[in-house]
């Protein structure tokens, strides 16, 4: 009898000892994540012209387009709900008009700056899933015109929830680098704004494809999924399929959905069809750089 009261003696101190080490793990990854969120950025900011004109502010829903915004924000600015799971990540990708439910009356082109450049609110801490670090490498004019629409765009009333929570798993891929919440954490506030534009096609697509790089990475490569129930990112660099493929390929890829060896992209993975705003002439772009990049 008195073996047996051992041994449960035993286990109970495990379980408790077991406990004890993930309530530890938990406590880490809470503060630890916590301190990142709170973290507040300084950073100085030359003040940008905005343009009024037609033609500057069509460029600028150009820009919207191929830049995708409308895949979070969509194609009224009206928002959407990004993302609703208590356990990983609750956000919403605010309505970016001046209706109802959308930003305040005092939203200034400092405002849109400082999102688009250093991806922070107004206090100074990282905005969440807002992917200022591919919006931040955007030249001085190409901003400007992206500022510019969005500003001439007519208020849409929506007044969605307003939800901003993260869950312990959203909190424990944050840790180990598996989804990247805080874009203000990923951008170097020091650099200045870039004032000319990218002159040759490779340098040119270079610059388009930093809306690619959230999944096919910085280096074309793709890798893992980019969250649970993603396919994994395929390679599209010279090493990988479009490497292979002529530009009418390439482009015949992004207007179909479909790519030479018949493979149907999926858009819920790849959202190819908010692509297709991108010109034949970007497109080529695009293909010159993925070819470049071995
Ligand atoms: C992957 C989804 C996603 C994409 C793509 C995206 N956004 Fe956002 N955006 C968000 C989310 C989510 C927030 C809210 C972040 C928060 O509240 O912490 C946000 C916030 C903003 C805000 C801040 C509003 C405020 O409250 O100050 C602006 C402005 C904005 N986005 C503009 C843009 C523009 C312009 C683009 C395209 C260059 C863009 N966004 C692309 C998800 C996205
Ligand atoms: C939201 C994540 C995401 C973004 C952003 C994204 N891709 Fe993809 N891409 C994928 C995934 C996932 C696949 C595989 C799709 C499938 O299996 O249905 C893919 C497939 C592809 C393919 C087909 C590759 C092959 O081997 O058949 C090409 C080409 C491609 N992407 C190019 C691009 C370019 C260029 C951009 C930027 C302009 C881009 N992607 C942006 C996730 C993304």
């Amino acid at each position: 009898m008195s073996v047996f009261k051992t041994i449960g003696k035993w286990i109970g101190r495990m379980v408790l000892l077991l406990l004890s080490v993930l309530l530890l793990g938990y406590l880490f990854i809470y503060f630890s994540t916590e301190k990142r969120m709170n973290k507040t950025y300084r950073f100085s900011e030359t003040p940008l012209t905005i343009p009024s004109d037609s033609q500057s502010i069509e460029r600028g829903k150009h820009l919207y387009e191929i830049r995708s915004c409308a895949d979070c924000h969509g194609a009224k600015l009206e928002g959407s709900v990004f993302m609703n799971d208590v356990m990983l990540l609750q956000i919403t990708a605010p309505n970016l008009t001046k209706g109802k439910g959308g930003l305040p009356p005092d939203y200034a082109a400092e405002d849109w700056v400082r999102v688009l450049r250093h991806g922070v609110d107004k206090n100074g801490k990282s905005l969440w899933m807002m992917p200022a670090h591919e919006s931040a490498v955007l030249h001085k004019d190409d901003l400007a015109q992206l500022i510019a629409y969005c500003q001439s765009v007519p208020a849409v009333d929506n007044q969605q929830e307003k939800l901003k929570a993260i869950g312990p798993i959203g909190r424990v891929l944050m840790v180990i680098d598996r989804v990247a919440v805080l874009p203000a954490e990923r951008i170097d506030h020091e650099i200045p704004i870039a004032v000319n534009a990218p002159a040759n096609k490779v340098e040119i697509g270079k610059y388009l494809v930093s809306t690619c790089q959230g999944c096919h990475m910085a280096d074309m490569k793709g890798g893992s999924p980019v969250a649970p129930g993603f396919p994994p990112v395929p390679d599209i660099s010279a090493k990988g399929a479009p490497g292979g493929w002529t530009t009418a390929e390439f482009i015949s890829t992004f207007r179909s959905g479909k790519t030479p060896e018949g493979k149907f992209l999926r858009n819920e993975f790849m959202p190819w069809k908010n692509m297709q705003h991108f010109t034949d002439e970007e497109l080529t772009s695009i293909l010159s750089y993925l070819k470049s990049v071995n």
